[in-house]
């Protein structure tokens, strides 16, 4: 692990191998696959996080999609929601009429996924659904349908494909639950 030399003292354990992940993108790519059968989507991945997620997820998708992404941010550098979400960088392409799939890293109080799904909604798009690689449910804000997800996880904080904390370790190849002293740590910088 030569990118991020000190991981040891920074991750608890693993959660997800690289192994577990692939599999979860191909699960999810085949039901993607059916269920968008016939359609053109627009897959809207959500930066940063949703980066290695969103490419890995694509290519198990045999439909004729299209991709942009939007960075949308409620946390800044903190490990809480801050409850309020603004676009940092908006999409390119216009959603009106279209079948659009948000793609997320992960789904957490539900803010951030309410405000791009009412947003895209909105702005005209034919019809809206999430797709996110993992669900963390015990820290739900409010109701919000997350009709595709890898996993569950529960209410711990979590790093690596794609996954950050304080803009760091998103290149883990793996998924890994980050150790308490680590965020005190950081908190106490
Ligand atoms: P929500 O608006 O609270 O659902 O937050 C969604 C966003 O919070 C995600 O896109 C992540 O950026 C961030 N987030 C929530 N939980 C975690 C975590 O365990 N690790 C890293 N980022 C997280």
């Amino acid at each position: 692990m030569p990118k991020n030399d000190n991981i040891d003292n920074i991750i608890d354990h693993k959660l997800f191998t690289e192994q577990d992940i692939h599999n979860m993108c191909v699960k999810l790519g085949k039901q993607l696959t059916e269920d968008y059968a016939g359609k053109k989507p627009l897959i809207v991945g959500a930066l940063k996080g949703a980066i290695f997620f969103l490419t890995d997820l694509v290519r198990e998708m045999n439909v004729k999609e299209q991709i942009d992404f939007m960075d949308v941010s409620s946390y800044g550098d903190s490990l809480e929601s801050s409850g309020q979400v603004k676009i940092i960088s908006d999409l390119a392409t216009d959603v009106k009429d279209r079948d659009v799939l948000i793609v997320e890293d992960i789904v957490d109080t539900g803010l951030t996924l309410k405000f791009m799904k009412e947003l895209l909604k909105k702005r005209g798009a034919k019809s809206v659904k999430c797709c996110v690689l993992l669900n963390k449910k015990a820290n739900r804000q409010i109701d919000i349908d997350v009709e595709y997800y890898g996993s569950k996880v529960g209410n711990e904080f979590v790093v690596g494909y794609g996954l950050d904390f304080m803009s760091f370790y998103r290149n883990l190849r793996y998924i890994g639950v980050l150790k308490p002293e680590a965020i005190k740590l950081a908190a106490n910088k």
